[in-house]
């Protein structure tokens, strides 16, 4: 499969037809990452937060689209962190199956990070990928992101699982 360039890749704000997009993205491989995969109704749910996060200014997600496929190939995305009280951002990505390996999550996500510093943002922006995600690791090092630590993921489980804590200064 060819490599993308950069220029092939953008993003757009998520949007009220983005819902396909997301049962897309509902698979175990990601959704085991953030609590198992969801019903319809949480799909929704879940559309809706996304639908409202610029709103609030909690944060973006995007569709990401390449040449053929307006319809999109994956989504990367920001939020606020609630938990911390000075400013800090959280990122992740996805790409479907079939259009992996070809460096979108890498443009995605460093396309990403020039609209938030474009935007003005300087602060803290975090990623999380399991410890045992070589492809998500990959991207976060190829994004510029610093490895801080591991820590263990408090919404899967009972804490067993291990994350690895990824930082960048905007
Ligand atoms: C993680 C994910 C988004 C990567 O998408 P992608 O578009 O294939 O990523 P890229 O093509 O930009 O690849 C980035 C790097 O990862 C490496 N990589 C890709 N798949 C890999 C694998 N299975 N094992 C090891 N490295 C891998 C690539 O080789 C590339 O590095 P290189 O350019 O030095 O070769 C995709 O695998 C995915 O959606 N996985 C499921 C969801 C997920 O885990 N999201 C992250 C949650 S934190």
């Amino acid at each position: 499969m060819t490599a993308i360039v950069p220029e092939n890749v953008e993003l757009l704000p998520y949007a009220p037809e983005d819902l396909d997009l997301l049962r897309r993205a509902n698979t175990p491989e990601l959704m085991d990452q953030m609590g198992g995969v969801e019903d319809e109704a949480a799909v929704h749910r879940r559309h809706e937060r996304y639908l409202l996060l610029p709103i609030g200014h909690l944060g973006q997600q995007f569709r990401v689209i390449i040449p053929g496929h307006p319809e999109g190939v994956g989504m990367v995305g920001y939020w606020v962190r609630t938990d911390i009280p000075e400013r800090t951002l959280e990122c992740g990505w996805s790409i479907e199956a079939q259009y992996r390996g070809r460096g979108i999550a890498t443009i995605a996500t460093t396309t990403m990070i020039q609209f938030l510093r474009e935007g003005g943002e300087t602060c803290l922006l975090h990623a999380y990928p399991r410890i045992d995600n070589a492809a998500s690791n990959a991207v976060c090092r190829k994004a510029g992101f610093s490895l801080v630590g591991a820590v263990k993921d408090p919404s899967v489980g009972a804490g067993e699982i291990e994350l690895n804590d990824y930082a960048m200064e905007l």
